[in-house]
């Protein structure tokens, strides 16, 4: 199929949900995405913070291979080496002590707001099964997902959502004290805001919401889905703040590209659950837990992870200097590691085509945030060379 023919084929035969660019791509390597006209983008997505480890990253694709060879998919009705082994490497580098595996991230967050109710319903003499979400987070598109997502657009049309959960405003404590009642189970909240726009939780926040749950026998729930995997530095965005919740999701960078969602859990959870109260037909796949395996393995490298540190305050430095040149364009620069945000004067969406047009990807968070996340494995010279870009963009006045 000829290019202008897949672009046609895809408006007619997919559902348009998705607003797409007017180029195909058809493959990778390294921080590099190439279409089917041969053209190159320097990728600052990777696939919504994804590919971790860019495109065709040797060890990965090295064990999905292997994978693939000797056992695709039996189902949770039998014991596998690929999901045990990254059970273990997940407990052994985590707070946690039990895993639930499942495909995605929506699933995953699905997955902790059933098991936050469990521990509610049955922990406790009068039952408490409310949860405490924050305003402008996002946790994902299935109903619990966006029933605990604090965005009215996410909702619109979709009505009734479900029952039993209040928001409270992010990095707000009296606005958390205000709407925890007696059957509050539990607390649900992104460490760093991603989609929201890329807020960044204080440390005194996340403090105060531990301390809260600790008093008040509720549990408190990260969803580091985004943030998670070495994104902002540390392997788990929360380490930085050394507070740990009782309930984390993560998906997205995990499975190295393949689908995988992950909720983990301390002990004091897993005990609520019982054997078929919840499943997932592909959950545990051998293959997307093996190329999860290699991700992990090249994440849990302390040098790695440093670089990550290293980079991304590099970039926040060169981004922090954009924003004094054109304060009138740039009025912050949000985040932590490689996740990072400009709020623009401008639509974030005219700052896409900018970029696209000098052949770079780029993502928004919301109206007014140009948000990029890098391959983990970034060098220096791309981030300059994405700065510089940038810097001319702003001087002809965007
Ligand atoms: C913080 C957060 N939670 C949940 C999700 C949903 O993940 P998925 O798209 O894999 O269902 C996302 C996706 O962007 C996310 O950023």
């Amino acid at each position: 199929m000829r290019t202008e023919e897949i672009i046609q084929a895809e408006k007619k035969y997919i559902l348009q949900t998705y607003g797409r660019p007017e180029f195909v791509l058809e493959r990778g390597n390294g921080v590099y995405l190439f279409d089917t006209e041969g053209n190159r983008y320097l990728d600052f997505v990777s696939g919504l913070a994804v590919n971790a480890l860019g495109y065709g990253d040797y060890d990965v694709v090295r064990a999905i291979e292997e994978q693939v060879g000797m056992l695709m998919h039996v189902s949770n009705l039998y014991h596998t080496m690929p999901s045990v082994k990254l059970a273990e490497l997940l407990v052994e580098n985590s707070f946690s002590n039990r895993i639930f595996f499942c495909n995605s991230g929506t699933e995953s967050w699905e997955a902790a707001l059933k098991f936050c109710r469990k521990w509610g319903n049955t922990k406790f003499e009068i039952p408490k099964n409310r949860l405490l979400a924050f305003n402008n987070s996002f946790h994902g598109r299935t109903y619990g997902s966006i029933s605990t997502t604090g965005q009215p657009k996410y909702h619109k049309g979709f009505e009734p959502l479900l029952p039993g959960i209040d928001f409270a405003d992010f990095n707000d404590i009296d606005s958390v004290m205000n709407k925890i009642t007696d059957e509050t189970c539990a607390i649900l909240v992104e460490p760093i805001q991603a989609e929201g726009g890329i807020h960044v939780a204080s440390n005194e926040f996340l403090r105060k919401l531990r301390d809260i749950c600790d008093e008040r026998e509720m549990l408190l729930v990260f969803d580091e889905i985004q943030v998670g995997c070495g994104r902002t530095g540390p392997l788990w965005a929360h380490e930085e703040y050394e507070i740990y919740p009782d309930i984390m999701t993560v998906a997205k960078a995990l499975g190295g590209g393949l689908p995988i969602g992950v909720t983990l859990m301390r002990q004091h959870v897993a005990d609520a659950i019982e054997a078929g109260d919840h499943a997932a037909t592909f959950g545990a796949n051998p293959v997307a837990c093996a190329a999860a395996v290699a991700v992990l393995q090249k994440l849990l490298n302390p040098e790695f992870i440093n670089e990550i540190k290293e980079k991304g305050n590099y970039f926040i430095e060169r981004l922090e200097t954009l924003k004094q040149r054109f304060p009138t364009q740039i009025s912050e620069i949000r985040g932590r590691g490689l996740i990072l945000g400009a709020v623009t004067k401008k639509p974030a969406s005219d700052f896409l085509t900018l970029f696209r047009d000098r052949d770079i990807l780029i993502a928004t968070a919301g109206e007014n945030v140009v948000r990029f996340l890098p391959p983990l494995v970034v060098e220096r010279s791309r981030i300059d060379e994405v700065v510089d870009v940038f810097d001319e963009i702003l001087r002809q006045g965007h």
